[in-house]
């Protein structure tokens, strides 16, 4: 199986949590060189250490750039030609949430949830895209969340902004069909990285014995079980794949 993304160059934003660590190490595993790009420089310096350790030779280059400013897309791209000389998948993962029922929003937590939710992903994808298309057959893939599709009372923005990923990730592949740049996203479901174990005040362990209701697989997923669909449509083995939204969610009811 190893070499799977041989040859490839892949930007992963959001590397340093849950979903992109996981994601940054399977790629790593499997051939690719990898920038994994974060604004939490001591999260970095432990997953680029676990990283290495795990898997040695590891083409791997960290950078701590903050992805809500628009300025930093283009310096991701040139640090990445720097280094690697090429690009040819870029996984758009960074995302934070917000707890505040709609009836209560703020121009401010508007501001900044779509500044890194959806804007930042946008203007990523416009800088990498003349890269994306000079390989002739590169990947997209932009990460969402269940909640694009299954409304709940609480989280609004966030799930608008996780809305707002799948309509762009389908005029994306629309557009970008004749470049031989294909777009995907990844719908995640509850996945237990360490922004939910410090969420919950509750450790690893009791979350993963917890049975989780409206999932047919009634537990979490590992970061590690949502980064294995990111590295399939990464790789050329999906090559026929492209404006598909794939649910990774142990089986979660949707209304
Ligand atoms: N964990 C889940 O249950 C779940 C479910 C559905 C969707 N998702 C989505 O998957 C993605 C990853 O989730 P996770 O659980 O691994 O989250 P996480 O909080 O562990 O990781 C997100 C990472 O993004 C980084 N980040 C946030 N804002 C940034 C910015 N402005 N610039 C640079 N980096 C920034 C954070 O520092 C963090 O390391 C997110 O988009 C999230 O919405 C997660």
């Amino acid at each position: 199986m190893v070499g799977r993304l041989k040859d490839k160059v892949a930007i992963v934003t959001g590397g340093a949590g849950g979903i992109g660590a996981a994601t940054g190490q399977l790629f790593c595993e499997e051939g690719a060189w990898v920038v994994l790009v974060d604004r939490d420089a001591a999260a970095m310096t432990a997953v680029e250490a676990e990283i290495r350790a795990a898997v040695p030779g590891a083409e791997l280059l960290p950078l701590i750039l903050d992805v809500s400013e628009e300025a930093t897309a283009a310096v991701i791209v040139a640090s990445t030609k720097a280094a690697f000389g090429r690009l040819d998948v870029l996984v758009n993962n960074a995302g934070i949430r917000s707890y505040e029922p709609l009836a209560e929003v703020t121009s401010e937590t508007w501001r900044k949830i779509l500044a890194v939710n959806l804007l930042s992903h946008s203007y990523l994808t416009r800088e990498a895209l003349p890269e994306l298309r000079a390989t002739g057959r590169a990947s997209i893939i932009n990460i969402s969340s269940t909640h694009a599709l299954n409304s709940r009372a609480g989280m609004g923005q966030y799930d608008v902004t996780k809305a707002g990923i799948l309509s762009m990730t389908r005029t994306l592949a629309f557009e970008e069909a004749s470049h031989g740049v294909r777009v995907n996203a990844v719908c995640p479901g509850l996945t237990l990285t360490p922004f939910h174990v410090r969420r919950l005040d509750k450790t690893r362990q009791e979350l993963e014995a917890e049975e989780v209701e409206n999932c047919l697989l009634r537990r979490w997923a590992t970061a590690r079980e949502v980064a294995y669909p990111i590295l399939w449509l990464a790789s050329d083995e999906a090559s026929y794949m492209t404006a598909a939204t794939i649910m990774v969610d142990g089986g979660t009811r949707i209304p």
